[in-house]
C-alpha cells in the first residue's frame, strides 16, 4: 500500500505584497514517513515555501493540502499540531523570559493539560540537553543554544510532521551531528521530516529525496543519488557539488573509480576499482628495496609491509627505508581478511525507556570481554549511557560510517545505537562483509 501524502502542493504560486515571486508553479509531495531536504540557494524560495505547510501565508494561486485536506479555518488549530515550524531564525520563535516558559509554549497552545505538558517539557530539556538553561533567558543564549531551544519546543508539541528552516546553520559540528542523529531519530520512531538547507554535503548524506529549489521554481526531484548525477542540474540551480561526488569524478576521470555515483566516504572508497588496483601504498617496516618479495598487513589502521612471510603478498617497486612510504605491486590475497569486527549493542530508546532501562553489568561484562576496541555511539540513548558509564568514545561522528572505515582499516569496533536505529546500522554492516555480533540490551 502506498503511503499517505503528509504534505502535497500543487501549482502552488506566492507574491509577496512588495510584487516579489517567491514561489512559481511549485509541486511538492511528501509522503509520510519521509525525510525530505529542500536544497536550494538563498532567496529560492524556501522559507516561503515551508510557512505554507501550517497555514502562516495562504498561497497567491494553487493549493496546499496536508494530509490530503485543503487548510481551512475549520482545521487550521488541527494542523498546526500535526505541522510544526521551526523557523530559520530562532530569534523569532523565542520570546519567553525563560527557556523552560519558551518550550512550555507549544505543548501549552495546543491545548495539553498541565500534568502533560509537565511531562514533555522535562523531556524535551533532557533530551536536547538544555536542563542547566531551564530557568536562563533565551536572549541570552547563545545562537546555537537558541536554535536548539527553537527546535525543542517544536518537538515537545510531538507533531507528526516536523518543518525546520535550515535547522543546522550557526551550529558547531558537533550541534550538527546531534541535530542530524536526533532528526533520524524522531524519523525511526514514525515522524515526517522536511528540512531546508543551502548545503549539499548534508542533504546528500542524510535525504531520502531532496527538492531542488531555484528563482521559486522546483528545479528537479529524487533521491540523492538522482539529483547529484546530474551535474548541469546542481550547477545551473547555484549549488555546490558535494565533496565525494567531486571527488568521485576526478578518479572516476582518471580511471581510478568505477560505478554508480558515491554519497559517503565508504560509498567512494567501494567506488574504486580493486581489480585493477593490485598495486598499494605500505609504510616500509624495515629497510626494503625494489624487487624484494614482501608481505602486506594492516597495523594501527595502515598497510605495513615486511619481509616475513604472510597471506597477502607483493613485490617492492622502489627502494624504502624503515618507515618510509614504498609501492608494492603484484599484490595478491585476501585483504578483506585483515578487517577488524563489529560489535553491535542495541539500547533501548527512548519510548522504550532509554538508558535508564539497561542492566549495566551487562555492558561491563561485554565491554571486558571486547577490551582494546573502537568504541562510538549514535543515539540519544547510546550517548546516554556511555556518557553515565564514563565509556570514552573514539567515535563522535558519522558513527556508523566512521565504524565500518575503522573495521575495513583492521580494527575491531563497538557500536552503541539507540533503538530502531540499530536496524540500519546491522543492514549497513552486513552489506560489508564485516563479523559482527549484536547485542540487545
Ligand atoms: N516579506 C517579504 N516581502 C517581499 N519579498 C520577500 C519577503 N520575504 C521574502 N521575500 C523574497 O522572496 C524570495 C524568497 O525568499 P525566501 O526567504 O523564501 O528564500 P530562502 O530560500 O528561504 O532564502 P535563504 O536561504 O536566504 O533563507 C526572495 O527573493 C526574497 O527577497
Ligand atoms: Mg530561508
Amino acid at each position: 500500500m502506498s503511503k499517505m501524502n503528509a504534505i502535497r502542493t500543487s501549482g502552488l504560486h506566492y507574491i509577496y505584497a512588495d510584487g516579489t515571486v517567491a514561489l512559481s508553479d511549485v509541486d511538492f509531495e511528501v509522503k509520510h514517513g519521509e525525510k525530505i531536504a529542500v536544497l536550494g540557494p538563498n532567496g529560492s524560495g524556501k522559507s516561503t515555501l515551508f510557512y505554507h505547510f501550517n497555514g502562516l501565508i495562504k498561497p497567491s494561486r494553487g493549493e496546499v493540502q496536508i494530509f490530503d485536506e485543503r487548510i481551512s479555518k475549520n482545521n487550521i488549530d488541527d494542523i498546526r499540531k500535526r505541522v510544526g515550524l521551526v523557523f530559520q531564525n530562532a530569534d523569532s520563535q523565542l520570546f519567553c523570559h525563560t527557556v523552560l516558559e519558551d518550550i512550555s509554549f507549544g505543548p501549552r497552545n495546543i491545548g495539553l493539560d498541565q500534568g502533560k505538558i509537565e511531562n514533555r517539557v522535562e523531556w524535551a530539556l533532557r533530551r536536547f540537553n538544555l536542563e542547566q538553561f531551564a530557568r536562563k533567558n533565551p536572549a541570552n543564549l547563545s545562537a546555537g543554544q537558541k536554535k536548539r531551544v527553537a527546535i525543542a519546543g517544536v518537538v515537545a508539541m510531538e507533531p507528526d510532521v516536523l518543518v525546520l528552516d535550515e535547522p543546522t546553520t550557526g551550529l558547531d559540528a558537533g550541534g550538527i551531528t546531534d541535530t542530524m542523529e536526533l532528526l533520524d531519530e524522531l524519523n525511526n520512531e514514525g515522524k515526517t521530516i522536511i528540512m531546508s538547507t543551502h548545503d549539499s554535503d548534508l542533504a546528500a548524506g542524510w535525504a531520502d529525496r531532496i527538492y531542488v529549489l531555484n528563482k521559486g521554481k522546483v528545479f528537479g526531484s529524487g533521491i540523492p543519488g538522482h539529483i547529484f548525477a546530474n551535474e548541469k542540474l546542481i550547477t545551473e540551480a547555484g549549488l555546490k557539488h558535494p565533496v565525494i561526488v567531486s571527488t568521485f569524478r576526478e578518479f572516476k576521470a582518471r580511471g581510478i573509480s568505477k560505478g554508480e555515483l558515491p554519497l559517503s566516504v565508504l560509498d567512494l572508497m567501494e567506488s574504486l576499482d580493486t581489480k585493477i588496483m593490485n598495486i598499494r601504498c605500505a609504510i616500509a617496516s624495515c629497510d626494503i628495496q625494489a624487487g624484494d618479495d614482501v608481505s602486506i598487513r594492516m597495523k594501527d589502521g595502515m598497510l605495513v609491509a615486511e619481509k616475513c612471510p604472510g597471506n597477502v603478498i607483493g613485490k617492492a617497486v622502489s627502494d624504502g627505508k624503515k618507515g618510509e612510504d614504498i609501492a608494492v605491486k603484484d599484490v595478491c590475497g585476501d585483504l578483506v581478511a585483515l578487517t577488524g569486527q563489529i560489535t553491535i549493542i542495541r539500547v533501548p530508546g527512548i519510548i522504550e525507556g532509554g538508558s535508564r532501562a539497561v542492566h549495566m553489568e551487562k555492558v561491563q561484562g561485554i565491554l571486558e570481554k571486547n577490551k582494546g576496541r573502537k568504541i562510538g555511539a549514535m543515539g540519544t540513548s547510546a550517548k546516554v549511557l556511555t556518557g553515565k558509564m564514563g565509556i570514552r568514545c573514539d567515535f563522535e561522528f558519522d558513527v556508523a560510517q566512521s565504524g565500518i572505515l575503522a573495521a575495513l582499516r583492521g580494527f575491531d569496533v563497538i557500536i552503541f545505537v539507540s533503538g530502531r536505529m540499530a536496524d540500519r546500522v546491522l543492514e549497513k554492516v552486513k552489506g560489508r562483509n564485516i563479523k559482527h555480533t549484536s547485542f540487545v540490551l
